[in-house]
């Protein structure tokens, strides 16, 4: 049996409808993913836009840990960490390092004394094709248990509000330990001097196929020295980068990449509860620090240290940080990649 045809006027309607469903099906899915359904629902843009200072974002900086100088290396591995991870990094070699120490504060031009908290972001490239980007910092622990949290942490320390992060601490008590640690851990005059701690969780898959959650963590070879932060404010704003690229220059700097491993019951998903000290711990190799170079034309500088970047033999635990920093990241990669005129990359670009 023939279906009657269809008059043109009618067989044109019909596309146009089909054209607005779609258009209105895209329009939706975009609404969707950029949270509009859902005002209360956590993006990265909301993430990023909360960590901007009250003078505004650093346009083509990053919008956390702005001010830092990038790094060459090599990661030497021993062998020892093939036991828990398949990934290539852990086979007993040397592979090429690319780095960033830096300080966590969204202002470019903070001066180093007034940044308590210290980070390095890592890059280890193999053979095989793969890397492992890492982004770690100095503190034996994060402030708060989620990323909601932090979102709320930023917040409460932009608010007007006088008794804003007293709420905010009432709701998280778990903010007191990071607290305490900011009061009382001594601060040092170089960033060869930090340890630095994933603090996030991940599993690593051995070449049996048997997972393994861990943290890891960078130890200095250097002894650190404590200075108080007033003698470190008499060095000038910018002593750090200073330091290292003078310290580099002299001698490379090494730091013992040490893996830890949760028993069962252990708070993985949690980075503000640290692990009790007994955990088995595995040295799986030393990362030399060889050369530094100043950011603005540095190898960092276009790269996105998302913790998430990891190479065959590891991934994500149950921790939801990571994913929320890689979509944070992103987005701030985004906007400060499209940002470069605001930040020359030569004296030759810059401005007259
Ligand atoms: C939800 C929580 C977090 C948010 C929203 C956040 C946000 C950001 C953003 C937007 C950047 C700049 C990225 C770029 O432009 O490349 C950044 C960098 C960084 N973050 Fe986070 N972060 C979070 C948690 C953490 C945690 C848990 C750690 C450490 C354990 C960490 C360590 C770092 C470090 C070291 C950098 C600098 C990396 C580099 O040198 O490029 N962050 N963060």
């Amino acid at each position: 049996m023939t279906q009657p045809r269809q008059s043109p006027a009618r067989s044109m309607f019909g596309s146009l409808v089909l054209i607005a469903v779609l258009i209105g099906a895209g329009a939706a899915a975009f609404a969707y993913t950029a949270g509009w359904f859902s005002p209360q629902r956590l993006t990265p843009d909301k993430l990023v836009a909360a960590l901007a200072p009250p003078t505004g974002a650093a346009l083509g900086h990053r919008r956390n840990h702005a001010k830092g100088i990038c790094f060459t290396g090599v990661f030497e591995a021993n062998g020892a960490g093939s036991a828990l991870s398949k990934a290539q990094v852990f086979t007993r070699g040397r592979y090429p390092v690319l780095g960033r120490l830096n300080l966590a504060t969204a202002d470019a031009n903070a001066p180093d004394a007034t940044v308590r908290v210290r980070g390095m972001g890592l890059q280890i490239s193999t053979p095989d094709g793969e890397v492992w980007r890492s982004a770690m910092i100095d503190p034996p622990f994060f402030p708060v248990s989620t990323p909601q949290a932090f979102y709320e942490l930023l917040l409460a320390s932009a608010s007007k509000d006088p008794d804003a992060m007293k709420t905010f601490a009432g709701a998280h008590p778990e903010i007191a330990a990071f607290g305490a640690w900011a009061k009382s851990a001594p601060w040092t005059g170089s960033y060869a001097e930090e340890r630095f701690n994933s603090l996030n969780s991940f599993v690593f898959t051995d070449s049996s196929g048997a997972e393994h959650t861990v943290r890891w963590s960078l130890l200095p070879a250097a002894q650190p020295v404590p200075v108080s932060p007033e003698d470190l404010a008499k060095r000038g704003p910018n002593f750090l980068e200073q330091e290292i690229t003078e310290r580099v220059r002299s001698g490379p700097q090494r730091w013992t990449m040490v893996v830890s491993v949760a028993n069962p019951g252990d708070p993985t998903a949690d980075p503000s509860k640290a692990w009790p000290e007994d955990r088995r711990a595995v040295e799986v190799g030393t990362l030399t620090v060889q050369q530094i170079e100043p950011e603005p034309d540095g190898p960092c500088r276009d790269i996105n240290f998302d913790p998430t970047v990891l190479p065959s033999g590891m991934r994500t635990s149950d921790a939801p940080f990571p994913a929320a920093r890689s979509a944070a990241y992103a987005r701030s990669y985004d906007l400060r990649t499209a940002e470069a005129k605001d930040y020359p990359r030569t004296v030759t670009d810059a401005k007259p």
